[in-house]
């Protein structure tokens, strides 16, 4: 379904600029902001969730609830799954929404305001009446979308954090709501990191949440030394000429570690390498999704033809960023980021008559191959 979204930007924040929100809201504090999107056709019909959810390689949950019992299954799930009668109250989740759905992708551009490196994906829910995940709270900044009927949310900056013992998933053991809204499709909840939530369908709804990520100390410092132990050399190897005979055969002595700890020297990384590492790392798709190479593919003379005719747009499950003079697209980092690529990374499209030059034109046709990007307009 093709949506008219709201061209004026402060409306989509409730008046502010983004400038404005960000000082005001981002990070610290709640914003609800009705009619954020008013008019708002959902991008996924329910039909259309349920088939997304049966996929492989789409990442999707349910979460039901009876009485004071929560449920947690993982999908892919069966339409007899999804479709059956039931007697609980019940949501289905689906992530990542945007990388399927051209519309879903078109709405989170909305968010560019925010930097493409902290944007995360759109995940789609629908819940029957009296459905939702339960109190929790997120770590994440999250804009939540009301797109089709009505939702209660309940929230509250609680700093109890202690989650329910024993159940699935997490829930906040006491949730002590201090503020409360009926949403209605178009308007929009911003919360901040840890912001504690709890939304209930009323009536039959689905919900859009934009998401963000902020990789933890812990993930970058694992991915830093994954990249440098594939990225750099080092020279020298242990060696003993001095060795002396055993008086504990066993005994891993100072010698040895010391020696070690010399080769190995100090891991201290230079910013060029952080930042080297960050690129790929934040432009390097999920685990789970897959290209398709276009099905037949155009000769290079072709493609250039179209491309010059219609120019040039971003597959949604591309991810594309920049830094000084490098181009990092899908994982892979490009030198020079020539500056026609660079702004293929901030549009994520390039018009018609853009007129790429040799090298940015084989960069574009080897990356249509991959499925990467699409010559043409989008539909
Ligand atoms: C939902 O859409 O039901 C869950 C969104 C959230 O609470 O983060
Ligand atoms: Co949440």
């Amino acid at each position: 379904m093709k949506n008219e979204l709201p061209s004026d930007i402060s409306q989509l924040l409730g008046g502010y600029s983004p400038d404005r929100f960000l000082a005001l809201y981002w990070h610290k504090k709640p914003l609800l902001i009705r009619r954020a999107m008013p008019g708002l056709k959902p991008v996924v019909s329910k039909a259309e969730l349920f088939s997304l959810a049966g996929r492989d390689e789409v990442e999707s949950r349910m979460v039901a609830r009876k009485g004071r019992a929560w449920s947690l299954k993982q999908g892919p799930f069966t339409m007899r799954e999804m479709r059956a009668p039931r007697a609980d109250r019940w949501t289905l989740l689906v992530q990542g929404v945007n990388l399927h759905c051209i519309e879903a992708d078109e709405l989170l551009r909305r968010f560019s305001f925010i930097p493409a490196a902290r944007l995360d994906d759109l995940m789609v829910s629908w819940a029957s009446d009296g459905g939702g995940v339960g109190p929790h709270f997120d770590s994440y900044d999250v804009f939540l979308l009301q797109a089709s009927g009505r939702r209660r949310w309940r929230i509250s900056m609680q700093r109890d954090h202690a989650l329910l013992a024993g159940a699935p998933l997490k829930i906040l053991r006491n949730f002590r709501h201090s503020e409360e809204y009926l949403l209605e499709a178009g308007d929009m909840l911003y919360l901040p990191p840890g912001c504690a939530h709890d939304g209930v369908a009323v009536g039959e709804c689905m919900t859009y949440s934009i998401g963000f990520r902020a990789p933890s100390a812990q993930e970058l410092a694992r991915g830093l030394l994954e990249h440098l132990a594939d990225s750099t050399e080092r020279a020298g190897m242990f060696a003993d000429p001095g060795l002396r005979p055993a008086k504990r055969n066993a005994l891993l002595d100072d010698a040895y570690v010391n020696q070690a700890a010399r080769l190995i020297g100090r891991l201290q990384p230079t910013r060029a390498q952080v930042a080297d590492f960050l690129g790929r790392y934040l432009s390097e798709p999920k685990s789970n999704v897959f290209f398709d190479a276009p099905e037949p593919s155009l000769t290079r003379p072709a493609f250039s033809r179209a491309a010059a005719r219609h120019g040039v747009w971003l597959d949604p499950k591309s991810r594309m960023l920049h830094r000084a003079n490098t181009i990092y697209v899908n994982g892979e980092a490009v030198t020079p980021g020539l500056p026609l690529l660079r702004q293929l990374a901030d549009a994520r499209r390039l018009e018609a008559g853009a007129a790429p030059n040799a090298a940015a034109l084989n960069l574009l046709y080897l990356w249509y191959t991959h499925g990467w990007l699409h010559p043409g307009r989008r539909t």
